[in-house]
């Protein structure tokens, strides 16, 4: 972290500080002019020398359990909401709001920081993995690990920025009206990126209008010296456009994009290729990731990186060597007996349903491997979809159908209105599998898979499909290999 005193963050924060004691400290005492300087961090296992331990109390633990444990690893003071003893500590009403407090802090002190915020219903994480990337090859660039992308993750991925940083990509999600303004106090963006308006969440969100302002709070707090990066291919995204003081760059395919991606071709294991034109140029970009729906994700890191003054050929070489840096993302396994695993369980909803199913459609192509391929989709259930649920899930067994998918596996109950949707749409009932579990989703699939045929794995998180994908790529010949 860039390092901070200290009374700096008892008075960012409002807090009372309190000696190893116990007891709070005088104005001149030693414990003001402590130096953070170590990893801040709320798990005390991850605490080095001059970290800050936040001790959040959590469903299953209280973390002021161990702020002895978070001494003894090096930390020099302690975040919580009740006096303890051992160390140097803030005491606070709400470690949260505090956190994000520290977090600011840390904001305000660094020098020379662009913070692009990235936020949309599918997506963030590839984006933000991508432009990390790009930006990282330039410059030291904070990104947070996997889907760190809320009122915890926001502040760790903040609190890791040194005084070296000089571009901190953040990803904001958001369950609900509010969530994303929040974040943006914490870490204010001056790029703001919305990559999509879809279905995630809706349920939870009572309607897809609720979602769109949720998303748009990103852009309504950019700066008027800041940019707004928004998808010309999404209506409802685009009009974000009259919600920010920002200037606005349009994305996207349309021909009302500022950054427009044209001539846009996947090859046979769906990866795309797209020719980009730019206010500076016009360059022919390669992407190692699978899927179409990068391109949209790509085009937006084009632009950010641009608008953090990165030169289009410093851009396109870094995209071209950009690999998957989170897992279950679409992620490809050519099994040596010739049969392809992708991967793409981290989650699911409608959109990112059909974006997967588009590019297993890609993958059909004849290859080297083999010259008839089949395609399989393995599809669990999309959770929180609200009332609208059954139909989404049978409008997925279409896209299925349309996308002249071989062979159907529906896993779970909750799943099968996609079987039904298949059904309508003209599966032939022998092409199509309802399994109760993951368990004989894989005793089918050991039995049925042969050379050529790509098999992909997609679900809600919690069903369970990641693990049944990863349990497939490891099996060749019905026996499980290496680990
Ligand atoms: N632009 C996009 N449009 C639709 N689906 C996408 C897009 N980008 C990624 N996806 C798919 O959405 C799922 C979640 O991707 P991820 O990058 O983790 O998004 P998020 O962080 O928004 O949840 C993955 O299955 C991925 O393949
Ligand atoms: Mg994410």
């Amino acid at each position: 972290m860039i390092p901070l005193r200290l009374d700096h963050l008892a008075h960012a924060t409002g807090a009372t500080l309190v000696d190893a004691d116990g007891q709070p400290v005088g104005p001149d005492a030693a414990e003001r002019r402590l130096l953070i300087d170590g990893p801040v961090v709320t798990d005390s296992r991850e605490c080095r020398p001059g970290s800050l331990y936040v001790a959040r109390v959590g469903e299953h633990a209280d973390g002021h359990a161990f702020v002895g444990a978070a001494r003894e690893a090096g930390a020099v003071a302690a975040l919580t909401s009740r006096p303890v003893t051992g160390m140097a500590h803030l005491v606070v009403d709400d470690v949260q709001t505090a956190f994000g407090a520290v977090a600011r802090a840390v904001v305000d002190a660094a020098v020379d920081l662009t913070l692009v915020g990235i936020t949309g219903s599918s997506g963030k994480t590839s984006t933000k993995d991508l432009l990390a990337q790009v930006l990282g090859a330039s410059a030291d660039t904070v990104a947070p690990e996997g889907s760190y992308n809320g009122e915890i993750g926001v502040p760790l991925t903040v609190c890791r920025i040194t005084p070296t940083t000089r571009f901190l990509v953040a990803e904001m999600g958001s369950r609900g009206i509010g969530h994303i303004a929040y974040l943006t106090r914490i870490a204010p963006p001056r790029i703001g990126i919305v990559l999509n308006v879809g279905q995630a969440h809706i349920g939870e969100f009572g309607g897809r209008d609720n979602i769109a302002s949720a998303k748009a709070e990103l852009v309504q707090a950019l700066p008027a010296d800041g940019v707004a990066i928004l998808n010309a291919d999404d209506a409802v995204v685009a009009a974000m456009a009259s919600g920010t003081r920002a200037r606005v760059v349009f994305v996207g395919e349309s021909t009302t994009a500022d950054v427009r991606a044209e001539d846009v071709t996947l090859d046979d294991s769906g990866r795309p290729s797209f020719r980009v034109l730019t206010p500076v140029g016009v360059a022919r970009v390669t992407l190692r990731l699978h899927g179409q729906h990068h391109v949209g994700n790509a085009l937006a890191v084009i632009a950010a990186a641009l608008e953090c003054g990165l030169t289009l050929e410093a851009i396109t070489t870094a995209l071209a060597a950009a690999g998957p840096l989170s897992r279950w993302r679409m992620e490809v396994t050519e099994r040596a007996d010739g049969v392809t695993v992708v991967n793409d369980a981290y989650n699911a909803n409608p959109d990112s349903m059909g974006a997967a199913l588009r590019a297993l459609s890609a993958m059909k192509r004849p290859t080297a491997v083999a010259r008839e391929r089949r395609t399989w989709a393995v599809l669990g259930e999309m959770f929180e979809l609200g009332p609208d649920s059954r139909t989404e899930h049978e409008q997925v067994g279409a896209v299925a159908v349309a996308h002249s998918v071989d062979r159907l596996v529906v896993v779970g109950a909750g799943a099968g209105p996609i079987g039904d949707g298949a059904q309508a749409a003209g599966m032939p009932p022998a092409h199509l599998a309802r399994v109760a579990d993951t368990d004989a989703a894989y005793a089918l699939l050991t039995e049925n898979l042969r050379r050529g045929d790509v098999v992909l794995f997609k679900s809600s998180r919690d069903a369970g499909l990641r693990w049944l994908g990863d349990r497939v790529a490891k099996t060749v010949y019905g026996s499980e290999v290496g680990s």
